[in-house]
């Protein structure tokens, strides 16, 4: 049980008020009965956004639930990338996404004309894409994939054909070493993946000599070569749940860490720092969400996304093929 005064300004949205005698989250699981909806959010959202949710994954895993959702109305507790592949698996249904601001850096570092620019460039090469990239992107992609399946989709590729591999060149290029390709890498990288400082987690791996460094691929190489484990969030997640040790560095975001001390009450996970005084491992992306935003969307059915019909039947074919090679 939740009681808020509110509004409380710059979280709930100007002009949307909310009656402060409400309790949210069951205001929030009435909506959801009354409206047929669900919520699916991704690990790095607030740790009251994920206890409201119906499902927390990865992207793959939220990818898989929006494909086999049977509700009218999906509220997407993530980034616009996400609601947007969840609204081209699903064009009939109301896709709302609690804050429309809530961007990747990944996918604004790489507008589609400049990466069909660079494809123009490669006659003949297949443009593997990180699932962060935008909807245009994904239209003239060949592949896309998730830090879950990339290695395995990269895999079926023959090895003769070159690839180009966008946005994320962190992930790329630990894909290149470990399955020993050349995949030309486009040059973006994730603003809170590539804060990690390798100073400080060298003093804290001192410090806790028993501690594993679990890391997300859009590390920087030098924080992967450090790593016990490289997987996605949810890979993450389950490697520290079924692990007999005790203590975990984790190199993500650290919204994960209320999912892995909700699957594992016993374990100590130390969020691995950035390497200036800031806060700057948490995502300002996915942090635009918040449970009043939650509320009101599902309240007002907005924002809601709306998409061009021929960009969501181009994007979907490289999803498509994702899923069915995820299997
Ligand atoms: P996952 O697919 O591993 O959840 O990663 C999504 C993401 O945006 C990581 O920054
Ligand atoms: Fe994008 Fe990085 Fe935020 Fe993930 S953590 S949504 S890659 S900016």
């Amino acid at each position: 049980m939740m009681s808020r005064s509110l509004p409380i300004a710059g979280r709930a949205s100007p002009g949307r008020p909310i009656d402060s005698s409400l309790d949210l989250e069951e205001e929030i699981g009435r909506l959801k009965k009354e409206k047929n909806a669900v919520i699916l959010a991704h690990y790095y959202q607030d740790d009251e956004v994920q206890d409201v949710a119906d499902f927390i994954g990865d992207s793959l895993q939220l990818a898989q639930a929006a494909e086999t959702t049977t509700a009218d109305v999906i509220c997407f507790a993530g980034v616009h990338f996400m609601a947007e592949t969840a609204k081209i698996l699903n064009p009939q249904r109301i896709v709302v996404v609690p804050d429309m601001e809530a961007g990747c850096s990944l996918a604004s570092g790489a507008p589609a004309e400049k990466v069909a620019a660079w494809k123009a460039r490669y006659p003949g090469s297949v443009l593997v894409s990180y699932i962060n990239c935008s909807a245009a992107v994904k239209a003239i992609s060949d592949y896309i994939v998730t830090s879950s399946n990339a290695e395995k989709i990269v895999s079926s590729i023959p090895t003769e054909t070159t690839i180009l591999f966008a946005p994320d060149k962190n992930l790329g290029g630990y894909l290149n070493k470990k399955l020993g390709r050349t995949m030309h890498l486009w040059p973006g990288t994730c603003i809170v993946h590539d804060t990690f400082s390798e100073r400080k987690i060298v003093g804290l791996k001192e410090r806790h000599p028993g501690a594993l460094l679990l890391a997300h691929p859009e590390c920087d190489d030098v924080i992967l070569r450090m790593a016990d484990y490289v997987g996605s969030t949810t890979g993450i997640l389950n490697f520290a749940t079924k692990s007999d040790k005790r203590e975990f560095i984790v190199a993500t975001e650290p919204g994960i860490l209320h999912s892995m001390k909700k699957a594992s009450p016993d374990k100590e996970f130390i969020p691995a720092p950035p390497e200036a005084n800031c806060a700057c491992n948490e995502c300002p992306h996915m942090k635009k969400n918040t449970i009043e935003k939650v509320y009101l969307s599902l309240r007002d059915l907005e924002p809601r996304l709306e998409m061009d019909p021929a960009l969501m039947t181009a994007a979907l074919v490289p999803i498509e093929r994702m899923l069915a090679l995820s299997k």
